[in-house]
Formats: structure tokens, sequence, C-alpha cells
């Protein structure tokens, strides 16, 4: 094994997408910076994900983090334009929309609501007869009663969103660290002042004046010399799984939502459908109960879906932080070091804005991103 560098601008614990867009754009400026991955780059929930940039179908209000979701989308066309050019590789930013569903009663009161909050907010959303929406989707359920349009609710595909990151950090000058545990957030006290200087790694320390938490679901298990990171952080994993189907004829083109599942459609030829949620730890195993809740749901939407050849199966652990909102910004006590975790079930479209964020913090020390309800400082010190 080559010996470890030891110095460097910027540490960043994590090379999922968060650790490396952020990386990416520190690089960009001209620091000097390393990513510690435990394992390889983008094999956990960034790996996983379903690649769906879609704040209208997720959200339930137009909160804060909500604005926050529709900002980071809104960069989403340059931000991969610019992904492609520094890497030569497609993310496959993909522009046809999501439909969402209405199948049942219940499923009309919840389209009714949505709409109702979407509208008046001004935001784009259409309302579809079952028969226009058939128009777009033929294979649809013939239960189908209305759908909702999101038309900006694009998506990427997430495996390459990963390799494009990872590849255009590496151009910009970012030293990967692969197969390398942090062990231990190393802090100094300066002038009665605590300090980061570095991390304590399964292959030795390294010295950086900022330190990024990117660690995903393991974020809360980081722990300095005395203590676990900021306790009150609690960072969990979520557990969702995902199963990929050969694409039917004619193919879906449009991500489909129903309120209890969302099918979403990838260029060569495959379908991937989605998901569950359930707290299994940092277990990550495909179950035959998982798989069947997921291919019920699928039909739903897509009677056919059952008849389709299963190409993959997988699973993914989505952080999620104590009140589930992503944790970006500056420790309250130890300067120098930064979160940028708890992304939940929005980190695909959250890189962007959260990669912009962190990198202002540690360029400039604030960023033009609203913060504030995303802020470390919410959580207790313990
Ligand atoms: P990760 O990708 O998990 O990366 C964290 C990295 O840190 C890992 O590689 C890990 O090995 C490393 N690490 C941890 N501890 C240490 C340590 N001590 N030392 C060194 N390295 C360490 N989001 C969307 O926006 N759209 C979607 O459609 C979507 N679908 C999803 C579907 C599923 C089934 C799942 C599971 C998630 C989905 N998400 C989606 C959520 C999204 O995948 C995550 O929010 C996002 O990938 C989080 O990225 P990350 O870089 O923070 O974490
Ligand atoms: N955002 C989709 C999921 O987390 O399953």
């Amino acid at each position: 094994m080559p010996e470890i560098q030891k110095q460097f601008d910027s540490a960043v614990i994590g090379g999922g997408v968060i650790g490396c867009a952020t990386a990416w754009r520190l690089a960009q400026a001209g620091m000097k910076v390393v990513v510690i991955e435990r394992g390889e780059v983008g094999r956990e929930a960034s790996h996983a994900a379903g690649g769906m940039l879609v704040p209208l179908a997720e959200a339930d209000d137009a909160d804060e983090f909500f604005h926050l979701c529709v900002a980071s989308r809104a960069m989403y066309a340059d931000f991969a334009r610019e992904l492609q050019e520094a890497s030569e590789i497609s993310v496959e930013y993909r522009t046809e929309g999501t439909l969402y569903l209405s199948l049942t009663d219940e499923d009309d009161e919840e389209l009714e609501r949505r709409w109702h909050w979407q509208h008046a907010a001004g935001l784009n959303v259409k309302r579809l007869k079952a028969d226009c929406a058939r128009k777009l989707e033929p294979l649809v359920n013939d239960k189908l009663r209305w759908a909702l349009k999101f038309p900006d609710d694009h998506q990427v595909n997430n495996r390459l969103l990963i390799q494009a990151l990872y590849l255009a950090a590496q151009k910009a000058g970012v030293v990967f660290q692969t197969q390398t545990e942090v062990e231990r957030l190393m802090i100094e006290s300066v002038a009665g002042q605590k300090q980061i200087v570095g991390v304590a790694t399964s292959q030795g320390e390294i010295r950086a004046k900022t330190v990024i938490v990117a660690a995903g679901s393991w974020s809360s298990l980081l722990k300095t010399e005395s203590e676990t990171l900021l306790p009150a952080l609690k960072v969990e994993p979520v557990h969702g799984q995902m199963v990929s189907v050969t694409m039917p004829a004619p193919p879906v083109n449009h991500i489909i939502y129903s309120c209890r599942a969302y099918v979403v459609p990838r260029l060569g030829g495959f379908l991937i459908a989605g998901s569950t949620s359930d707290k299994f730890g940092f277990e990550k195993q495909v179950t035959a109960g998982g798989v069947t809740s997921i291919i019920e749901r699928a039909r739903e939407i897509l009677p056919g879906f059952g008849d389709l050849a299963i190409t993959e199966t997988w699973s993914g652990l989505r952080p999620r932080a104590a009140d589930k909102l992503p944790v970006i910004g500056q420790d309250r006590m130890v300067q120098g070091l930064v979160y940028a975790t708890g992304h939940y079930r929005n980190g695909i479209l959250l890189t962007p804005i959260t990669a912009k964020a962190v990198s202002d913090i540690v360029l400039k020390g604030e960023s033009s991103v609203f913060l504030s309800p995303f802020s470390p400082a919410r959580f207790p010190l313990e």
C-alpha cells in the first residue's frame, strides 16, 4: 500500500455523492483535499438510490426543507452539464417529469391535498385525466382515476453520478484514500478554542485544517478522543430495498409514483421499483418480504410488472437525523469541523446545493444558501 499523504487543507470523511461533490468543489477552488473512504467510493446509499430529483412528488408541505430541495433541483441541469464536461461521463439527466397516480378513494384525497398546496404556492403541477395520463404511459393500471404531473421533477442515474463525481474530483486534484477507516477526529485546544487538526485512520494520521463529516448513516459513530461526536445528532440508517426489471414494451418514460411505491425508468433497458423503509440497523440484507412487497406495489402501478425478468435486487441505508432533516454547517464548539450528512431520502437531489453550501463555509466562512434550519446547532449539547 502506498504511503499515506499526511497534510491537507480539507479532509472529507466518506466517499458518497455528498463527500465527492464537496471535495470536487473545494479542489476546484484550489484547496488540497483528501476523501477518506472506508470501502470503495460510492458503494453505499449513493449506489442504492433511485436517482429521482422529485421535491414535488415527495414533499408534504412548502416548508424550508422543500425550498432547499427545489433550489437544489434548479441547480441540476447546469451541475450535470459541468460534471459531464469535467468527467466525460453523462449522468443521464432526464427531464420527462414525474406522474403521480390516483388509484383509490384515499389516493384521491392525498392527490387533492397535494394539488391544492402546490397549486396555491404557484408550483408547476398539472392535473391529468386518466386518458391523458395513459397517453403518456400506456401501461398504467386501468384502475387509474386521474393523475398529477410534475414536469420539473427530473432524474439522474445516480450510479453514473457517483462515477462522474469521482473522476471529476480526481481530475481536479482530490486524493482518494480508500479502504481507510476514520477511527477518531483529532481536536486540539488553540488559545482556548477547540480546533480540528485532522483524523486518525486505520492507515495512520491525516492532518487537515478542516474536516467534513460526510459519512452518511455512519456519521454518528464517529468519535473524538473522549466522546461521541455531537451525541444528539443521532443519524440512523433507514434500510431501503429496490428491484430492477427489464423494460417492458412500450417503454416507460416517466418516473411514476403511487401513494405506495414508485417506478423509475433507466436508459439501457431497465425499470427500477422501490422501495421499503425499515430499521434493520446496519445490516443490508435483501429480504423475500421486501422484494415481494415492492413487486406487489409496482404491479398496482403497472399490472405487467410481475411478468418482467428481475435483473437485480439491492438495498441501501438512508442516513436519517433525529428530525429527518439534513445536517449542514459548522460545529458550534470545534473550529474547522463541518457537517454534511443526514440527507435521508433526498441526498442525490441535494448534492449540488450541499456541495455549494459546504464549500462556501470552508472557503468563505458562510454561505448564501439559507442553512439555519439545517444547522448542527439545532441539536442540544449533551
Ligand atoms: P453514502 O452514499 O452512504 O456515503 C457515505 C460514505 O461514508 C460511505 O461510502 C461509507 O463507506 C463512508 N464512511 C462511513 N463511515 C466512515 C468512516 N468512519 N471512515 C471512512 N468512510 C466512512 N435520494 C434522492 O435524492 N433520490 C432518490 O431517488 C433516492 N432514492 C433512494 C432509494 C434508496 C433505496 C435509498 C437507500 C436511498 C435513496 N436516496 C435517494 C437517498 C440517497 O441515496 C442518500 O441520501 C445519499 O446517497 C446520501 O449520500 P451520502 O454521501 O451522505 O452517503
Ligand atoms: N427518495 C426515494 C427513497 O428514499 O426511497
